[in-house]
């Protein structure tokens, strides 16, 4: 029996990760058990269930439906911050960015796509870089594309309104005052020149992308690890027939990495570890 929960219990939960991983990709154990009447909370109460176990059984014993959806959704870890991992975006605007640039330079055109973006905060941090840092490039054609499976996530970050906690993980002040406005005392939202510059967008990374364009940057970051093998490679060679060319660039999340994968090259800065396709990888 884990941590005191009856034996009844865990299997409704375990029938329940299971749902949620076929679905998903999201992975979960029984260690994770007690996330489940927390983050299911809201739709307990709201569906008028007596606690997370009936909503369980009912959506085990139902076709999956929006109310499915809604407890998948309410199951994904959606933690970020603006600029996460700092060294990365250093990385972005110091070696990343310039190299694209100077290679798109006739046709003055950059496709990015932030895809497991939750909050959008991610997406936002690259618009406020490249608006600090990259002067020129106004009058290119800078695409920002964003995509999660949390619907709740995407909501928020449509409308780009965070809490002052929100805005002071990661923005300086300056960063605040210039790209956002007050709504509340407390609550700010970004200005809507940054927010036409992020396209944002349901998809869910283990299933098929049918008309996926090819990015120069993809950011697949603190997504991966919660899936498992089969679906992290199936979804890394996705990812990789994105990627435009071979001087294009993946960045995973600092805790990341891709093992053995020979349809990638590493690409080592100091701190920073990022992916280029290996065109050579499949020629004999
Ligand atoms: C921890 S957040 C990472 C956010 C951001 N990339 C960062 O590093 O700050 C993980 C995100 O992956 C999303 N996610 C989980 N499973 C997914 C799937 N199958 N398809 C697309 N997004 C997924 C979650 O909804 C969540 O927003």
């Amino acid at each position: 029996m884990k941590d005191g929960m009856n034996p009844f219990d865990q299997t409704v939960i375990e029938n329940f990760f299971k749902m949620l991983e076929k679905k998903t990709g999201v992975a979960l154990d029984l260690s994770k058990g007690y996330l489940v009447s927390s983050r299911l909370s809201t739709i307990v109460k709201q569906h008028g269930f007596i606690n997370h176990i009936s909503l369980l059984k009912h959506m085990a014993s139902n076709q999956i439906n929006s109310l499915h959806w809604q407890a998948f959704d309410a199951m994904t870890t959606n933690e970020t911050s603006f600029f996460r991992d700092t060294t990365s975006f250093n990385a972005i605007t110091e070696m990343i960015l310039p190299a694209l640039i100077a290679k798109k330079s006739n046709i003055k055109e950059l496709n990015i796509w932030s895809c497991a973006a939750s909050s959008g905060q991610e997406a936002y941090s690259i618009a406020i870089l490249v608006r600090e840092n990259f002067p020129e490039l106004s009058k290119w054609k800078i695409h920002i594309k964003a995509t999660d499976i949390s619907k709740t996530s995407l909501d928020k970050a449509r409308l780009g309104i965070y809490s002052h906690l929100e805005i002071n993980r990661g923005l300086t002040n300056a960063q605040i005052k210039r790209y956002f406005r007050n709504l509340t005392p407390s609550i700010y939202q970004i200005t809507n020149d940054l927010r036409q510059m992020v396209e944002f967008d349901y998809l869910n990374l283990i299933e098929d992308w049918p008309h996926s364009p090819k990015f120069d940057l993809i950011l697949l970051r603190n997504a991966l690890i919660y899936f498992n093998k089969d679906n992290k490679s199936q979804i890394l060679k996705k990812i990789n027939s994105s990627l435009a060319d071979q001087e294009s660039c993946l960045m995973l999340g600092s805790s990341e990495s891709i093992l053995f994968d020979p349809s990638f090259k590493t690409v080592q800065l100091e701190r920073v570890t990022y992916y280029k396709k290996n065109v050579t990888f499949g020629i004999i």
